[in-house]
């Protein structure tokens, strides 16, 4: 290819035919484990991610989608380097963040489950069916802070300026494929002018992180200099990560390579924005009135339910009364009278409603929709020894049974 850029970069490194080699190979497969539902199992060897406690690569050569760990939310499958945008970020209970290039989720739900039960979390992204994928993954993680919406990036920023503690940009990026320089060079100005948008979201002294999963400089250290120079009293907050390196400017950021880390090529810097910028709570709007519905599972729970008539929900106070206009916003405890939603019971019981246990082999045959003989009174949360939670029982006494939409049963699960 003319002016190959990957090619370029191979032969400025000092282990470029090793980078050649691995980016053109599979990378080492991984998950990140949620706090609250249990181990997961079947897996085979978990190894620990130097950077990531709740992270593991694994040796499991199979989709992920075949275990029930999947399912009911107890691993989300992310490759180690894209786990490593949130450290930087460091979400904290009660804050406001927006991620702006959301879709499908991995960073989105990782801050979330940081937020746990108290924040905000605002997610933007361009594509309205990978929003729909986004809400739904949000969802079988249980994720209470989550707002999305459908409000463009660059409108978000200019009717709400400084309403965020941190911001992320996980970029659109020329991922790892060879690219001519003229290629590359293109999307980095479409990365600056998305970067540049969502500078204008944090208040003072927030972060904002920069991601991309490209190995190419003028996508990485280049955009990072380019907003840098053309924004005064913005820093880089320099960082290191156990087990990452250094990126190639000496700018203080992050990089992964598939040939020294085992990961997809990655780059994360954090920002941090001017003291003297302003801070504002322009997303806070009106709180929809408290339904009791809630405490019938979880008496102390600091969340919001409400109910338009139709639908209850269920989210932080700060989502529920979050100003924008939103396609999904927290979890859908029930439509009209009925029990709660699959995926909103999950959340109930890893916040630790009442429930009762059965071991691997019912889980799975439940799962996969079977009615079984099962001595466990009916509507009550059910979940897996190992703490998957699975959702509610219901059903005849002989012929208990899981309620879950139909197209969520899996057959032939690990
Ligand atoms: C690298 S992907 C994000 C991956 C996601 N952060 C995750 O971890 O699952 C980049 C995303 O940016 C979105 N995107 C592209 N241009 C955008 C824009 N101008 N505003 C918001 N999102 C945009 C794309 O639709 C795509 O979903």
């Amino acid at each position: 290819m003319k002016g190959d850029a990957l090619a370029d970069l191979a032969s400025s490194l000092p282990d470029g035919d090793a980078f050649l080699r691995s980016v053109a190979s599979p990378f080492r497969r991984a998950i990140r484990v949620h706090p609250r539902r249990g181990q997961p199992s079947g897996w085979g060897d978990l190894v620990p991610i130097p950077w990531n406690p709740a992270g593991f690569f694994t040796t499991a050569d199979c989709d992920p989608g075949d275990f029930l760990d999947y399912h009911t939310g107890t691993i989300y499958p992310q490759d180690a380097a894209s786990q490593v945008p949130v450290l930087l970020l460091a979400p904290q209970p009660g804050e406001v963040i927006v991620d702006t290039c959301a879709a499908p989720g991995s960073k989105s739900t990782q801050i979330g489950l940081a937020l746990g039960d108290d924040g905000l979390l605002v997610c933007v992204d361009a594509a309205a069916p990978r929003r729909r994928v986004l809400a739904e993954n949000l969802a079988r993680q249980g994720i209470t802070g989550g707002v999305v919406t459908p409000m463009p990036l660059h409108v978000l920023a200019e009717r709400h300026p400084h309403v965020a503690d941190g911001v992320l940009v996980d970029a659109p990026c020329s991922g790892h494929e060879p690219r001519s320089q003229k290629q590359v060079a293109r999307m980095a100005e479409r990365q600056l002018t998305l970067l540049t948008e969502a500078a204008r979201l944090v208040r003072g002294d927030g972060r904002l992180v920069y991601s991309t999963c490209t190995p190419y400089v003028a996508e990485n250290e280049g955009v990072i200099q380019a907003f840098l120079a053309a924004h005064p009293g913005w820093r880089v907050d320099v960082v290191t990560l156990p087990g990452c390196d250094v990126d190639l400017a000496g700018l203080g950021a992050v990089r992964l390579w598939p040939q020294r880390q085992g990961t997809e090529p990655f780059f994360a810097c954090r920002l941090r924005a001017p003291e003297d910028l302003p801070g504002s709570d322009s997303l806070r709007g009106r709180e929809p009135p408290a339904d009791r519905a809630l405490s019938r599972w979880l008496p102390d729970s600091p969340l919001r339910c409400w109910n338009n008539g139709r639908t209850s929900f269920i989210a932080t106070v700060a989502a529920a009364a979050c100003a924008l206009p939103s396609e999904a916003r927290g979890l859908v405890l029930a439509h009209g009278e009925g029990g709660p939603e699959p995926w909103t019971a999950q959340m109930l019981i890893d916040r630790g409603a009442a429930s009762i246990e059965v071991d691997a082999t019912t889980a799975k045959h439940l799962w996969a929709g079977e009615s079984l003989a099962l001595s466990a009174p009916p509507s009550v949360f059910v979940r897996r020894t190992s703490g998957a939670p699975l959702g509610l029982l219901g059903g005849a006494v002989d012929a208990r049974r899981l309620s879950l939409p139909s197209r969520l049963f899996r057959s032939a699960l690990r």
